[in-house]
């Protein structure tokens, strides 16, 4: 179980790295719009995030933070609702507002943090 537990996590983290991968290309030297991978790798992130905060697979004595992992999933919606709005503009002909297309990168730059540093 623990090893499941461990490719869960890696999966977690490839849709952690698509998210990011795909905003950052976008942000640095693209058109700064929001893409389908985003929500692809979002999509991914919530899912393996979602299956490794049921306790299971955990060593003796570890216990999952509920405070932190709620505070993520809290941070993760707010994701999801940017680009939702982000993607719903762009369809409409409009550009995404910078405040929005910033707060998809940095939002998600924070739950890394979070996961690694709380
Ligand atoms: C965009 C959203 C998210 C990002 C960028 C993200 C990022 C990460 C990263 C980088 C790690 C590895 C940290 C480490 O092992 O030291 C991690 C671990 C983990 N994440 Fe997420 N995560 C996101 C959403 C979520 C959500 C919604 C949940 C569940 C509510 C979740 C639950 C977990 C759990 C249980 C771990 C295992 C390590 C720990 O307990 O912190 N994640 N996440």
């Amino acid at each position: 179980m623990e090893i499941l537990r461990h490719i869960v996590l890696f999966v977690h983290l490839i849709g952690f790295a698509i998210l990011f991968g795909a905003w950052a290309v976008q942000a640095f030297g693209g058109k700064k719009q929001v893409t389908g991978l985003m929500s692809v790798g979002m999509t991914i992130a919530a899912i393996a995030g979602l299956a490794l905060a049921a306790p299971w697979g955990l060593p003796e004595g570890v216990h999952l933070n509920y405070a932190k992992l709620g505070t993520k999933l809290v941070i993760l919606l707010i994701i999801g609702a940017l680009l939702g709005i982000g993607s719903a503009r762009q369809k409409r002909g409009q550009a995404v507002a910078p405040v929005l297309f910033w707060g998809i990168g940095v939002l998600t730059a924070v739950n890394a943090g979070i996961a690694a540093i709380w």
